[in-house]
């Protein structure tokens, strides 16, 4: 789709469609849609006190103008309670908008941004543009019958009426475009099948981004990662024929910035290995590499916003699959730390591998560490898929991205990282063991990967729950969701204020 941005008033402009939106009834009619309506003789305040359209959040009425105004047709959104409306409940009605006007068959439409409920013309855009854009996301590369019937807007145009309005309509258009399309990078990832999105695949995506961006990268095969001593991680990909990859993605925005690691887990297919899964979703695990799907994301968006940062995206990237060359039940790990670990479970590879990456990672003496993985069913259990778990063992790092879990929506529930917890992972014949309890299984996981960060601000975020669903939500398709890539993203804009 494309987007422009263009000088003009809605009541005035030709179009196919024309968007309009407004809070549920007695809500007197205010902006855009006012002038709209006085151009129209009165016709939508009419349609609205006749109880024709109520404004109910989501809600979506088309209308032809047959002549009475130069747009062909209206689409009336409802934005619901205006004392309940925020950037989020935004970002869902736009989506909607985009849905029912793409499903229409529509393929032009025009907007006119205006400010209100204290928001500005470029915050308003950027989430008119990430709804838009987000809402609309669809995956169908792997699909060849009826191709015909996909459909597509073609074009937006967002109107501004001053020149001051249209260049801050411009940049909120930029910044959520470049935001939307990492979001989307992370989804294409976690939905391609494993037999595509390979560990090699990741490397070739990592590497398209440093090539556009001029990023640093550096990428590890399996014998080099051995011979720096990565034990955990080689103990993970020895049991996959697929080559496994370490990717390191660097950009750097100038001297003396902080440093801040972004590390992803990159299990593109985890079978659980020799403590093998069932059968049943099995095929979910696809998406087991949405961490590292949301590093590569953040990276490419941090780049193109140019974010005055330091920073390092660290992939470890493998297949979890049983064979005779796997690691088992029992084995006992040498991580690149020193530390040892007692294989208990094969299926809890993502903190064996992440353990190497955040070794690794402390070589960049980082200001802070973010990790991202799907790494406990138990997070799911806890927090359902709607929320990430967050972890960490420093106050105001946790509160940053606290505030922009709210800022971005894309929410994170802080649990428990007291010591206590290590009791649990505590080995006979180790220094840890890779599996505690069944119970506080997401804290263990987070207990776990403390080990391997020293004194290291750092934060680690479970998103086995809203990574990849099976329900859709207001701007998120089923399926991957390139969840953390927004919140990244908005952490790493507010860094330095
Ligand atoms: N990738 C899984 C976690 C997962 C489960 C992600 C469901 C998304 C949806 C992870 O590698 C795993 O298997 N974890 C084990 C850990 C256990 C053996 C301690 C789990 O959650 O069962
Ligand atoms: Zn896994
Ligand atoms: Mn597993």
């Amino acid at each position: 789709m494309e987007i422009k941005v263009e000088k003009g008033r809605s009541e005035k402009f030709p179009c196919e469609l024309l968007l309009l939106f407004s809070f549920e009834s007695p809500e007197p009619l205010e902006g855009p849609i006012k002038s709209v309506d006085l151009e129209w003789k009165g016709y939508l305040s009419t349609l609205i006190s006749q109880g024709d359209f109520k404004g109910e959040l989501f809600q979506c009425r088309l209308f032809h103008t047959q002549g009475a105004l130069p747009a062909r047709r209206v689409l009336l959104t409802g934005l619901g309670k205006k004392e309940e409306f925020d950037l989020e409940k935004w970002r869902g009605a736009v989506s909607k908008a985009g849905q029912f006007i793409r499903d229409s068959g529509v393929k032009q439409f025009v907007f006119q941004i205006k400010r209100f409920k204290g928001l500005s013309e470029e915050e308003i855009t950027e989430s008119f543009v990430t709804g838009l854009l987000l809402g609309t996301y669809q995956f169908n590369e792997f699909k060849t019958l009826e191709r015909d019937k996909i459909r597509k807007i073609e074009e937006a145009a967002l109107l501004g009426e001053t020149e001051q309005e249209t260049s801050r309509i411009g940049q909120g258009l930029e910044r959520g475009r470049i935001i939307s399309n990492a979001v989307c990078l992370a989804r294409d990832l976690a939905n391609a099948p494993s037999n595509q999105a390979t560990p090699n695949a990741l490397a070739e995506k990592a590497q398209e981004i440093a090539r556009n961006e001029g990023l640093g990268i550096e990428v590890l095969d399996l014998s080099e990662a051995e011979a720096m001593g990565m034990g955990a991680f080689v103990a993970v990909a020895k049991g996959s024929q697929e080559p496994a990859k370490f990717i390191i993605l660097e950009y750097n925005k100038g001297k003396g910035l902080d440093t801040i690691v972004l590390a992803g887990k990159g299990i593109t297919f985890d079978s659980g290995g020799i403590s093998i899964k069932p059968a049943e979703r099995m095929e979910q695990m696809k998406a087991d590499m949405s961490g590292a799907a949301a590093v590569l994301g953040a990276m490419e968006a941090a780049s193109k916003l140019q974010l005055p940062l330091h920073l390092v995206g660290i992939i470890p990237a493998t297949e979890n699959l049983p064979s005779g060359k796997a690691y088992k039940p029992g084995d006992v790990l040498k991580t690149l730390s020193g530390q040892t670990v007692e294989v208990i479970s094969t299926d809890a590879e993502g903190r064996l591998i992440l353990s190497d990456a955040l070794t690794y990672s402390l070589r960049y003496k980082p200001k802070a560490i973010i990790d991202l993985a799907t790494l406990t069913g138990a997070c799911v259990v806890a927090l359902g898929d709607y929320v990430m778990g967050l972890f960490g063992n420093d106050e105001a790092l946790l509160k940053r991205i606290e505030d922009a879990a709210a800022k971005s929506g894309e929410k994170a529930w802080r649990f428990p990282l007291w010591d206590e917890y290590f009791e649990y992972i505590k080995s006979d014949v180790a220094d840890f063991r890779n599996v505690g309890t069944r119970a506080a299984g997401a804290i263990i996981g987070g207990i776990f990967l403390s080990k391997f960060v020293e004194k290291t601000p750092w934060v680690h975020l479970d998103i086995a729950g809203p990574a990849f669903i099976e329900k859709e939500r207001p701007y998120i398709p089923k399926g991957g969701t390139g969840v953390g890539v927004r919140l990244l993203v908005q952490l790493l804009r507010d860094w330095n204020s």
